[in-house]
């Protein structure tokens, strides 16, 4: 993919809440293009530890159905109405991806590299957003909309059960995708200059976008 095409699905993923169930690809692509992402993504050490599930249709339903159920055990009444239709809001969307990391993988670093045993949580984290993030940039070049959600740990229960996840698998994050039904809400981009440095060379930070 020419750089200018993987720049333009960059800036045109974003996060998009009204979405429906008309995907304008076939299941069969998009599962292949996030399995093709989950087998060539980075990871820690090469621990390839992340696990990913997709779920379609009733099963995505399923899902929000449970995180209602979940939420009605911790929520205020007051907040229940405000955060149901939330989860209204994505049964509507057509599937969701499910983001694990196997802690046994993470473990049996920690064992084998003692030294870096506090650091591998943070690294584990950071090669399960990898996996996340480019499977959201790859859905919008799709023309999917998507948006990131994080009910677990209130969900890992529940999840574990439904759908039979080994002990080993914790949830990192909840990938709400569907059909473009609303835009996204306006971003302000904060300005390059203040994040951004490069040093080696006379550009300006601005020439280098
Ligand atoms: C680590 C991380 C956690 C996020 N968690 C949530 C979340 O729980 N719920 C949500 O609606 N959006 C979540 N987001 C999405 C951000 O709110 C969103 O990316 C940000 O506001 C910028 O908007 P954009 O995605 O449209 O560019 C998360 C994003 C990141 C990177």
């Amino acid at each position: 993919m020419p750089c200018q095409e993987l720049q333009h699905a960059e800036a045109i993923r974003r996060s998009v809440y009204t979405l429906d169930k008309k995907l304008p690809v076939d299941q069969e692509k998009i599962t292949a293009m996030i399995g093709h992402t989950v087998l060539h993504a980075p990871s820690v050490f090469n621990c390839q530890s992340t696990r990913v599930i997709v779920l379609f249709g009733e099963e995505h339903e399923k899902l929000w159905e449970l995180a209602k159920e979940a939420l009605t055990s911790i929520v205020a009444c007051d907040q229940f109405g405000q955060k149901r239709q939330q989860v209204d809001k994505f049964k509507k969307a057509a599937a969701t991806v499910l983001f694990f990391e196997d802690k046994s993988a993470i473990r049996g670093l920690q064992t084998n590299f003692p030294a870096y045993a506090d650091l591998f949580p943070t690294w584990s984290a950071q090669t399960n957003a990898m996996v996340q993030y480019a499977i959201w940039v790859k859905l919008a070049s799709a023309g999917i909309g998507a948006n990131l959600q994080h009910y677990n740990p209130m969900i890992d229960e529940y999840v574990a059960a439904e759908w039979s996840i080994p002990d080993s698998w914790q949830l990192y994050a909840q990938m709400v995708f569907g059909g473009i039904a609303g835009p996204a809400d306006d971003k302000e981009l904060d300005p390059l200059e203040h994040r951004f440095k490069v040093f080696g060379s006379n550009l300006k930070v601005s020439e280098t976008v």
